[in-house]
């Protein structure tokens, strides 16, 4: 199978890209090459490769950035999948669009989870230009999956538990505030790029959610990681109001897999089973990485 993976650099993309090079045509694409807002370069790109399939991991991450820039933030966001996904219409390609838990409002009491049949009601410009690109491609494509995954963490590219490890090596003996009062599934992106495979390898249509077995807040993903990587810190809990941010967040955004449950499909693990192994694969490569940033701040 031809597979276009857009977003290529991040952190998911990278991981779908190393799952699916040994089987398939593997074409990884991101920016600046291919910068999927322009409508007229991604034609150009599906007229080229012809895929069979594609992994749009492309997005504008950077949530709190989302509030102020706005104009990337929904184009990225919103537009650019209604450009894939007729795109991949065009060429009979499937499309696997991800997208995040934080479509939600976070209103359900904890632990209540998020299922796939629950209306959907962001908070933030991130959340709502997510949202537009989910409806965008579901009115554009012909085929395709929306995957709604959670709290993303992988080797390539920069995330929370990067964050607190670069700052507990900095210095150890810092107090760092971690908010205790939202409530997820941190996800590893190469376990989601693994059950991506197991989505396309199906066929499987329409919203999934994926993400890790079990919930946390940020604080207790944070302690969990730190101490899998056996360095010194000195974390103490707050709550949101403490530690304001410029997007709000959904107090509980704990999702419900239970699309791929009933498809026979779930391979994802509990979210403390994989912080470990992750620990464990990349602790090396991590600490390398917390102590160069550490040094160049
Ligand atoms: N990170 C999370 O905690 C989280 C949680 C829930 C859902 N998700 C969703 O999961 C997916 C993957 O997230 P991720 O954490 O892997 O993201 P990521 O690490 O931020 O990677 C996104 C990639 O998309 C690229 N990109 C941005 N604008 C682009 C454009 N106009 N054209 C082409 N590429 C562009 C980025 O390039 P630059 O780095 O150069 O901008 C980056 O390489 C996204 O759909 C995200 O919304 C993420």
């Amino acid at each position: 199978m031809k597979i276009l993976i857009l977003g290529a650099r991040g952190q998911l993309g990278n991981d779908c890209s190393l799952i699916f090079s040994p089987d398939h045509r593997v074409m990884a694409a991101d920016l600046p090459e291919t910068d999927i807002t322009d409508q007229a370069g991604v034609n150009c790109v599906f007229d080229d490769f012809r895929p069979d399939a594609v992994i749009n991991c492309a997005a504008f991450t950077r949530v709190d950035a989302c509030e102020t820039e706005t104009g990337m933030c929904w184009a990225v966001n919103a537009r650019a999948p209604a450009y894939l996904a007729r795109a991949a219409a065009r060429h009979h390609a499937f499309l696997v669009h991800v997208s995040t838990d934080y479509v939600f409002d976070g209103r359900r009491p904890v632990p209540e989870s998020y299922r796939e049949t629950h209306e959907p009601s962001p908070v933030s410009e991130y959340g709502r230009s997510k949202l537009a690109g989910e409806r965008a491609v579901a009115d554009n494509a012909q085929k395709y999956a929306i995957v709604r995954t959670a709290w993303l963490y992988g080797a390539c590219g920069g995330n929370f538990l990067k964050t607190m490890l670069r700052l507990a090596v900095g210095d150890p003996g810092k107090t760092l505030r971690v908010v205790n009062d939202q409530f997820g599934s941190a996800t590893w992106s190469y376990r989601l790029a693994c059950q991506i495979q197991k989505i396309l390898d199906k066929g499987c249509t329409g919203i999934l959610h994926a993400t890790s077995q079990g919930w946390g807040t940020w604080y207790d993903l944070a302690r969990f990681f730190l101490t899998q990587m056996e360095v010194d810190f000195n974390l103490v809990p707050c709550t949101t109001e403490e530690y304001p941010t410029p997007a709000l967040r959904p107090a509980n955004s704990i999702l419900d897999n239970e699309r791929l449950r009933q498809e026979g499909i779930d391979v994802m693990e509990n979210w403390e089973t994989d912080v470990a192994q992750f620990a464990a694969r990349h602790k090396k490569q991590l600490l390398k990485e917390a102590r160069a940033g550490f040094a160049s701040v």
